[in-house]
C-alpha cells in the first residue's frame, strides 16, 4: 500500500427513476474535476458515485412501466453508466444499493443500531412525500405540502422502528462548532441550524411496512429499512464496511467531502453523522451543499417537461465544452440558470476565442518560424517576467480555490493566464520580430514562453477538460506523464517543444443559427418522446393484462353486467379435478352454485363465510358435472397467482356497479 495521502470524495447516489438531466451531471462533473485535481496534486484518490435504487417512488415508477423494480432500475442504470462514460467521469467505484454486499451491510448496520438501543419500535403517524422519500411532521409542512418540493404529501400510520436522532442533538451541535467547515458553504450551516437544529430534533422513523421494495429488516421482515438509511450507508458499504474485506474502508474513511445538492444537505449533516456517532465511527470532514442548475422557468423536472439532456449537449459541443461550462458558469455554492445562449456564448468567448486562439497562434508561429522546434534562447525582456508572474499567481490561486471547491473562480484564474498570454503576443509582435534576422533570438524566446504558458494552462485545464488538455500537450510535443503538478509552478520546466499543428479545438458557433437548430431539435425530440411514451403506455397495459387492453365500452355496455355480492355458505372440492371448487352462495334470498378454478389458491375452509362478488347473469354452464350459475371476480395477481375480490363489508344480494 502506498503512503500517499488519501482523498475520498463522493457524489450523491442518484435515483434511477428517470434518465438523468444536466442538473445531475452538474454534481458529478464537479466531483470528477475535484478528484482529477487531487490526483494531479498527488493524492491517492477514491471517487465514488452510484445509484439509490430502493423506495416507494421507484416501486411506483416500475409498476407504471409494467416492470419489476429490478428490471426497471437495471434499464435506467445502464443509461446512467453510459452518461458517465460520455462525460468522461473517472469514478473509482460505482455502487448500486441493490448490490448484494450493500444489502447485507445495511442489514448489519440496522441490527447493530438496534442492539445498541439506538433503534427502537414504536407507532408512527405522519406525512410522507413520496417523490422526496422524506417524512415530515405536521408543523414542517408548508401550506399542507412538502416543504422541499411543494408536492402533495400522504398521511401514513404504521408500526415502525425509530432512530434516536434526538439523543445526538448536542453532539451534532458540538460537531458543527468544532468544525466550521463541516457544513459548507457557510450559508448552508445557518439553514440547518435555524430550520432543524434549533427547533429540536425528533427521533426518526427508519422502517416502512406499506410497500416492499427495500432492504428487509433481518429480525422483523415485515419491515424494510427507510431508504435514506439504506442510501447514506453507501458511503461506507462501498468501501467494504460490514463485509469480510473492509481494507478500503480502513484506508479511505472518513471521507474528505460528500458533494450534495442543497436540498439533501439535511440528510447528510444531521442524520448521517448521527448514524455514524451511534455506530462509533468517525464522521466525514465536510459536506458541501451546491446550488441548483435552474432553467428560465424554474427547476428542471420531467413532469414540467423542461429537462436538458446532457447526452445531446455533449454530442453537439463536445464533452469538454460541457464540463467546462458547468464548472465555470456558476459559482458552485449558488443557484444558476442554464440556457443554451449562455452555453454557446461561453464556448465562443473562452474556448473558441481565448484558448483556441492562443493554441492556434502559438502553433502556427512555431511551425512557420522554427519548423516546430522550440527551445529557449535566453534573449529575455521584462515583459517575460510579467507573463511568468501571472502564470505563477494563476497556479497558486487556482490550487487554493480548487481545494475549496470554488471551481468557477479557479478557472477564471486559468483564463486570466490565457488572456495574458494572448496579450503577450500582441505586445511582442512576433510577426515584426520575424522580419528582422537580428531579432531571431528574441522571437525564439517569445515562442518558448508561449509554449510554456500553454503547457501550464493545459495542466490547469486537466481537471475540467481532460481530453483538451491531453491534446494541447500532444501538440506541444511534451509527454503528459512529465507534466506533473509541481511542473505547473515551474515556468521553464520543459526544455524543448516539438510542436505540431493539430485540429481546431473549439470551432466558433454561430449563435443565431445554433439557437434555431436547437429549437428544431427540441421539437423533434419532444415528438419522438411523446411517441415513445404512447408506445410504452401500450406496452405497460399489455403487461398488466397479459394482452392488449380491450376496446372502450359505454356505460350501457357495463350496465349489461349484473354484479352482485354473494356470501359463501358452503364450499367443497370437485372430485376428479385439481382446479375446481364448488361454491354454494347466498345472494339475497336466493341460493346458487358456482364452479370456479381457484383450488390452486384457496382451500374450501378459508372461503366459507366470506363475501365475494359474482357475475350473476352469466349464461349457466356445466363443469365436471357441476352446473355453474355465474362466475367470481378475481385478479390475475401475477402469472401464477390469483386473488379473489372480497367484499366482506357488503351485504349479500346487493348490486355492485
Ligand atoms: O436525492 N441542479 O437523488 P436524486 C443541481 N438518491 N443539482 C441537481 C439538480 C439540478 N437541477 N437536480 C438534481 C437523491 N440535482 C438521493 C441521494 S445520497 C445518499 C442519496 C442533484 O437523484 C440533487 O441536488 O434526486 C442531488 O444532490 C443529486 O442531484 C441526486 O438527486
Ligand atoms: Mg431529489
Amino acid at each position: 500500500m502506498s503512503d500517499k495521502k488519501t482523498y475520498y470524495i463522493t457524489t450523491p447516489i442518484y435515483y434511477p427513476s428517470d434518465n438523468l438531466h444536466i442538473g445531475h451531471a452538474y454534481c458529478t462533473v464537479a466531483a470528477d474535476a475535484e478528484a482529477r485535481f487531487r490526483r494531479l496534486e498527488g493524492y491517492d484518490v477514491m471517487f465514488l458515485t452510484g445509484t439509490d435504487e430502493h423506495g416507494q417512488k421507484i416501486e411506483r415508477k416500475a409498476i407504471e412501466a409494467g416492470k419489476t423494480p429490478k428490471q426497471y432500475v437495471d434499464d435506467i442504470v445502464e443509461g446512467i453508466l453510459e452518461l458517465w462514460k460520455v462525460l468522461n467521469i473517472s469514478n473509482d467505484r460505482f455502487i448500486r444499493t441493490t448490490d448484494d454486499y450493500h444489502v447485507k451491510a445495511v442489514q448489519k448496520i440496522f441490527k447493530e443500531l438496534y442492539d445498541r438501543g439506538d433503534i427502537y419500535k414504536n407507532e408512527y403517524e405522519g406525512w410522507y412525500c413520496t417523490p422526496c422519500e422524506s417524512f415530515w411532521t405536521e408543523h414542517q409542512l408548508v401550506d399542507g405540502k412538502c416543504p422541499d418540493c411543494g408536492r402533495e404529501v400522504e398521511l401514513t400510520k404504521e408500526e415502525s422502528y425509530f432512530f434516536r436522532l434526538s439523543k445526538y442533538q448536542k453532539r451534532l451541535e458540538e460537531l458543527y462548532e468544532k468544525n466550521p467547515n463541516f457544513i459548507s458553504p457557510q450559508s448552508r450551516l445557518n439553514e440547518m441550524l435555524s430550520n432543524f437544529i434549533r427547533p429540536g430534533l425528533d427521533d426518526l422513523c427508519v422502517s416502512r411496512t406499506s410497500f416492499k421494495w427495500g432492504i428487509p429488516v433481518t429480525f422483523d421482515d415485515k419491515h424494510i429499512v427507510y431508504v435514506w438509511v439504506d442510501a447514506l450507508s453507501n458511503y461506507i458499504t462501498a468501501l467494504g464496511y460490514g463485509s469480510d474485506d473492509d481494507s478500503l474502508y480502513r484506508k479511505y474513511w472518513p471521507a474528505q467531502v460528500h458533494l450534495v445538492g442543497k436540498e439533501i444537505v439535511r440528510f447528510h449533516t444531521i442524520i448521517w453523522p448521527a448514524m455514524l456517532m451511534a455506530l462509533d465511527l468517525p464522521v466525514p470532514e465536510m459536506v458541501f451543499g451546491h446550488g441548483w442548475l435552474l432553467l428560465e422557468g424554474g427547476k428542471m423536472s420531467k413532469s414540467k417537461g423542461n429537462v436538458v439532456d446532457p447526452l445531446v449537449l455533449c454530442e453537439r459541443y463536445g464533452t469538454d465544452a460541457i464540463r467546462y461550462f458547468l464548472l465555470r458558469e456558476v459559482p458552485f455554492g449558488s443557484d444558476g440558470v442554464f440556457s443554451n445562449e449562455a452555453l454557446i456564448n461561453r464556448i465562443n468567448s473562452d474556448l473558441a476565442n481565448d484558448l483556441g486562439n492562443l493554441v492556434s497562434r502559438t502553433l502556427t508561429m512555431s511551425e512557420k518560424y522554427f519548423n516546430n522546434e522550440i527551445t529557449a534562447s535566453g534573449v529575455t525582456d521584462p515583459l517575460d517576467d510579467e507573463l511568468k508572474a501571472v502564470a505563477a499567481e494563476a497556479v497558486s490561486k487556482y490550487a487554493g480555490l480548487m481545494e475549496q471547491l470554488l471551481f468557477s473562480n479557479a478557472f477564471s484564474e486559468v483564463f486570466r493566464l490565457v488572456s495574458r498570454a494572448n496579450k503577450y503576443i500582441d505586445e511582442t509582435m512576433p510577426w515584426k520580430l520575424a522580419k528582422d534576422e537580428a531579432s531571431r533570438g528574441r522571437l525564439q524566446q517569445v515562442l518558448y514562453n508561449l509554449c510554456e504558458a500553454l503547457r501550464i494552462v493545459a495542466i490547469l485545464c486537466q481537471p475540467a477538460m481532460p481530453d483538451t488538455s491531453a491534446k494541447i500537450l500532444s501538440y506541444l510535443g511534451v509527454d503528459e506523464a512529465d507534466c506533473t503538478w509541481d511542473t505547473a509552478a515551474n515556468f521553464g520546466a520543459t526544455k524543448a517543444f516539438h510542436t505540431s499543428k493539430g485540429e481546431i479545438l473549439f470551432p466558433r458557433i454561430d449563435l443565431e443559427k445554433e439557437l434555431d437548430a436547437l429549437e428544431k431539435d427540441k421539437k423533434k425530440r419532444a415528438a419522438e418522446a411523446e411517441k415513445a411514451a404512447k408506445k410504452a403506455e401500450k406496452a405497460a397495459k399489455k403487461a398488466h393484462h397479459g394482452e392488449e387492453a380491450p376496446a372502450e365500452i359505454t356505460i350501457d355496455d357495463f350496465a349489461k353486467l349484473d354484479l352482485r355480492v354473494a356470501e359463501v355458505t358452503a364450499c367443497e372440492v370437485v372430485p376428479n379435478s385439481d382446479k375446481l371448487l364448488k361454491l354454494t352462495l347466498r345472494v339475497g334470498d336466493e341460493t346458487r352454485t358456482i364452479a370456479s378454478s381457484i383450488r390452486p389458491w384457496y382451500s374450501p375452509e378459508e372461503l366459507v363465510g366470506r363475501h365475494i362478488i359474482i357475475v350473476a347473469n352469466l349464461k349457466p354452464a356445466v363443469f365436471r358435472g357441476v352446473e355453474s350459475h355465474g362466475m367470481l371476480l378475481a385478479c390475475d395477481n401475477t402469472e401464477d397467482d390469483c386473488k379473489l375480490i372480497f367484499a366482506d363489508d357488503c351485504t349479500p344480494g346487493r348490486k355492485v356497479r
